[in-house]
């Protein structure tokens, strides 16, 4: 194992995202710190609305109108991307960082053949070089057996619509591949498929990650594709990051009650085990909010819940960190782990 500390791919600090509205702005993500190291896969994850999207396509700057990215940093590879150009990011976007989106018809250009895409896709940063067809071809060809496409020859003469849902989003990674990017950020990129394709395409994920090193975020709400699928895991809620640290760590002994209570959950194959949804729903995001935003939900609130100087992100040691003042106790206790472990089992008694 080498001992030389991964590299890191992307560092996003207080990042805010506003959407004004003709009812007031809503703060679609509200001060998230994320980092996202080489050769990493980190999952983001919680429930839909809770700003998930968002704070990739901030990160992308491809927010739609009229979103717009009200502070924080986006440093990708040592550059703050926030201080680009429009042109120096259309250059960046797809080289150096891609995005697969859940829904591959969204992006792909149904009057356009597959590989006359893909060719765009590399042509745009100055990577299609191929003076005779034949090569190029190939090349094409290459990258689509790459992402698993059989027959790529013939894809390649393909329309979007001729394709499975699968297979577009396969040709869909074929292109954030292409310029072999540092980082993909792939939003739910396995909702619309059925179980089985959504293995293959998440395999495949992993196979680029494994193989290139490429770093990737990967949205979901499905915590047991993020407990399968990545190294660590960031939990969302409410535009701001609840809960992060190592995906086994935090879904074998969440701390924040919300990730308890999205684990609960879960269906179980044993049918004994009542699912248990957490009560109420995502607050609105509009206005300003002091205090915990799950605190409408949460079974362990206490008055001292809604003081604003208390919601930080609080680090618990293992690289684990939580938005819960209530361990603010064991993190000034810096006690033995039999005491933390104490305060864990009374904190996550939820009868
Ligand atoms: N175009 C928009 N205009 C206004 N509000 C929006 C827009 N897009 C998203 N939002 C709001 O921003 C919040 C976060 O949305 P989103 O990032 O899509 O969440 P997620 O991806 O976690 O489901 C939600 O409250 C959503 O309603
Ligand atoms: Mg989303």
């Amino acid at each position: 194992m080498s001992l030389l500390k991964p590299r890191e791919v992307l560092r996003i600090t207080g990042l805010r995202v506003h959407y004004p509205t003709d009812k007031g702005i809503v703060r679609a993500v509200r001060g998230v710190d994320l980092t996202v190291h080489e050769g990493e896969i980190v999952g983001l994850v919680g429930e839909s609305g809770c700003g998930k999207s968002a704070t990739l396509l901030a990160t992308m700057r491809l927010l739609p109108y009229p979103g717009r990215i009200a502070g924080g940093r986006v440093i990708l590879n040592g550059q703050d991307i926030l201080s680009l150009s429009d042109a120096d990011m259309r250059s960046l976007r797809g080289s150096v960082m891609s995005m697969v989106f859940q829904d591959p018809m969204s992006t792909l250009n149904p009057a356009h053949k597959i590989g006359a895409q893909i060719k765009e896709a590399l042509a745009v940063h100055g990577k299609w070089n191929y003076r005779d067809r034949k090569s190029g071809r190939e090349a094409l060809a290459a990258l689509l057996a790459e992402v698993g496409i059989p027959s790529p020859e013939t894809v390649i003469d393909q329309y979007p619509h001729q394709l499975s849902g699968g297979m577009q989003q396969r040709v869909m990674i074929a292109i954030a591949l292409a310029c072999r990017p540092a980082l993909i950020l792939a939003d739910e990129p396995t909702t619309a498929l059925d179980v089985t394709i959504e293995a293959q395409i998440l395999d495949l994920l992993r196979k680029i990650n494994k193989e290139n090193g490429t770093a990737i975020v990967l949205v979901t709400h499905n915590l047991a594709v993020a407990s399968q699928f990545c190294h660590r895991i960031a939990v969302m809620y409410a535009g701001q990051i609840v809960e992060e640290g190592p995906v086994r760590e935090v879904l074998s002994a969440p701390l924040h009650p919300y990730t308890q209570g999205l684990l609960e959950c879960i269906p179980k194959f044993d049918k004994s085990i009542r699912l248990n949804p957490i009560p109420g729903h995502v607050p609105d995001l509009i206005g300003q909010k002091t205090g915990c935003s799950f605190y409408g939900r949460c079974e362990h609130k206490t008055r001292g819940c809604l003081d604003p100087n208390r919601q930080e992100l609080l680090p618990v040691g293992g690289g684990r960190g939580v938005r819960c003042w209530r361990w603010t106790s064991v993190v000034a206790r810096e006690g033995t782990g039999e005491e933390e472990e104490q305060e864990l089992a009374v904190d996550s008694d939820r009868d």
